[in-house]
């Protein structure tokens, strides 16, 4: 039993959350890849009816590949779930998020979700936030941005491709990632760095997700709510 057996196990117990009519929002990466199959799955048997909408082209092809009915985000009124995965996430439920580049599509439909529920292997819990936080940047002002970050204590890198090309993001940015060491204050940091002309979005999200499923290494999976 792995991570993978529990992530499976844990996408197909957050199925009872969805109810006919919903508005889902779709994360990205490793988890959110599994629930997306466990819905589509889901879908073929159940009989219910649901929309969602995609944070990256990622997850929209593993959504067009499951027979999952779509729309476009700036048709949304509202969102009923975000179902999403996550880099980091602190005893206060701060998360990072962004390791995949999508943060700035997931920072949107988590804030208008009326729930948003976090699926993630153990070794992503941590007391307090320490690892580098994605800052999705436009290309214009990627050295200002820099040194502005270097002034309040980060070590930015920009985030590259094999053989050193630059990653660009699905919104045509750039992402640096910055290393503050332990963060203490999320919420601060956040502040300072969305001040940042230039800076589009920032990597630590402050919304506090209402279900957490923790992935373990036996396969089994604990909910935080
Ligand atoms: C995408 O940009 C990220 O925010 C992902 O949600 C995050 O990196 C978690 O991905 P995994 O489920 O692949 O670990």
């Amino acid at each position: 039993m792995t991570f993978d057996n529990a992530i499976v196990a844990l996408s197909n117990d957050a199925l009872r959350f969805v109810k006919d009519g919903y508005v889902l929002g779709l994360g990205s990466g490793r988890a959110a890849t599994v629930f997306v199959k466990s819905l589509s799955s889901y879908l073929q048997t159940s009989g219910i009816s649901i929309k969602a909408v995609p944070t990256s082209l990622q997850i929209k092809m593993e959504a067009e590949q499951g027979g999952i009915p779509l729309i476009e985000a700036d048709q949304l009124e509202h969102i009923d779930i975000v179902f999403d995965g996550a880099d980091q996430i602190d005893q206060e439920k701060f998360m990072i998020k962004g390791g995949g580049g999508a943060l700035l599509r997931e920072n949107i439909l988590i804030n208008l979700a009326k729930k948003v529920i976090i699926m993630a292997d153990q070794t992503k819990f941590v007391k307090k936030l320490n690892r580098s936080v994605p800052v999705e940047v436009i290309p214009f002002a990627r050295r200002i941005v820099s040194n502005h970050i270097k002034k309040i204590g980060g070590k930015p890198m920009i985030r590259t491709l094999e053989r050193g090309y630059p990653f660009v993001t699905e919104n045509g940015n750039v992402i640096l990632d910055c290393n503050f060491g332990k963060i203490l204050k999320p919420k601060k940091l956040v502040d300072k760095i969305i001040k940042i002309p230039g800076v589009i979005e920032v990597g630590i999200f402050t919304r506090k997700p209402n279900v957490i499923y923790k992935a373990k290494s036996n396969g089994k999976f604990d909910i935080l709510t």
